[in-house]
C-alpha cells in the first residue's frame, strides 16, 4: 500500500488521523495545493509550491517545508504512486488546540501537513472531440479567492450542479462577469481575441492558465486579453474553454441551454490544446 507524508512521516493512509480540534475541520483554516505528474514526471512543481507557499503566507501559516524538502516529497510520491499521470493532493492546516478560539494561536502551532498522491482518472476521450457542458451559477465565494483555501463549500455545490445539470463544470458569474470555474479557469474566444479574466482577487491564478497565457503570448498568434468577460458576451462566443492541472484545456461546447459557436470543438483550442500537450512533454517542471 502506498505511504503518504503526514507531519513529517511517511505512514500507511489509515494510520494519517488529525485532532477533532484542528482548525482546518473545525474553521476550515487552511490551504491546498493539486500538483500534476505525467508520465511519472512532475509538471509545474515550482509554479505550484510558488502558489503553496503564496497561499501559506496570505494566511500567516509558516511554510513547514523547505523548497527541497517538498521536492522530495513530491518525487517520492510519484515513484509510489505507481501510476503514470498522477495528482498530488498537499493541505496544510493551522495545527490542533483544544481551545477553540477564531484568532490565530499565540505562539503559532505546529501546522498539519498532508501529502498523497492519485492516478488521475482520465475525461472521457470523447469530451476531447466533441466537446462538454458548462452551466453558469452565481459566485457565492468570499472575497479572497486567490488563495487556495481549504473552505470549498460554494465550488462543491456549484460542481455538483453541474453534475446535476449533466454538466462538467460550472462557471461562476458575479457582479454580470463570469470569471472561471468551480476548479478550473475559464477562456473565451470573442470578436477573434482570446480572453481570460485579470489575475486578482475574485479567481484563483491557476498554474495552467497561466502558463497558457505565456505561451499565447510567446507565440504572438492569437491576440490574448487578460480582462473580465461579460456574461451575456459569453454567448457571443465562438469558443470556450476551461483549464485547469488535471484536464488540461477543456472545450466547452455548450453553455447552460446553447451551443458555443457552432457546437464544435474550435481551430483555436485544437491549436492551443496540441501546443500545450507538446509543452507537457518537453517541460519538467
Ligand atoms: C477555483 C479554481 N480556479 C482555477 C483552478 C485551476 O488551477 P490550476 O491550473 O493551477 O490547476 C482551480 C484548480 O483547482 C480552482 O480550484
Amino acid at each position: 500500500m502506498q505511504a503518504v507524508y503526514f507531519n513529517g512521516r511517511w505512514i500507511a493512509p489509515e494510520e494519517a488521523n488529525i485532532s477533532a480540534f484542528d482548525r482546518g475541520f473545525l474553521f476550515g483554516d487552511g490551504v491546498y495545493e493539486v500538483i500534476p505528474a505525467f508520465n511519472r514526471r512532475l509538471f509545474g512543481a515550482g509554479a505550484h509550491l510558488d502558489r503553496l507557499t503564496r497561499s501559506l503566507d496570505q494566511i500567516d501559516i509558516q511554510d513547514p517545508l523547505t523548497r527541497a524538502q517538498w521536492m522530495d516529497v513530491l518525487v517520492r510520491l510519484v515513484s509510489e504512486c505507481g501510476a503514470d499521470d498522477v495528482s498530488i493532493y498537499i493541505q496544510v492546516t493551522r495545527g490542533a488546540t483544544a481551545k477553540r478560539d477564531h484568532a490565530y494561536p499565540n505562539p503559532p502551532l505546529p501546522p498539519t501537513v498532508l501529502a498523497s498522491a492519485s492516478a488521475i482518472v482520465p475525461l472521457s476521450a470523447e469530451i476531447f472531440t466533441k466537446g462538454a457542458k458548462a452551466i453558469t451559477v452565481p459566485d457565492l465565494r468570499w472575497g479572497r479567492c486567490d488563495i487556495k483555501s481549504v473552505n470549498l463549500l460554494p465550488n462543491i455545490m456549484a460542481r455538483q450542479q453541474a453534475v446535476a445539470a449533466g454538466a462538467v463544470e460550472a462557471i461562476m458569474v458575479r457582479e454580470g462577469i463570469a470569471l472561471e470555474g468551480a476548479a478550473s479557469n475559464l477562456f473565451a474566444v470573442i470578436d477573434d481575441e482570446l480572453l481570460t479574466a485579470p489575475l486578482g482577487p475574485h479567481i484563483l491564478g491557476g498554474v495552467t492558465r497561466n502558463r497558457l497565457v505565456d505561451m499565447v503570448k510567446d507565440q504572438g498568434q492569437i491576440p490574448l486579453l487578460e480582462v473580465p468577460i461579460p456574461f451575456d458576451r459569453l454567448f457571443d462566443a465562438t469558443e470556450v474553454f476551461m483549464t485547469s492541472s488535471t484536464r488540461d484545456l477543456l472545450p466547452i461546447t455548450r453553455i447552460n441551454a446553447h451551443p458555443v459557436g457552432t457546437g464544435k470543438v474550435g481551430p483555436i483550442w485544437t491549436k492551443l490544446s496540441k501546443a500545450f500537450t507538446k509543452l507537457k512533454q518537453q517541460r519538467e517542471t
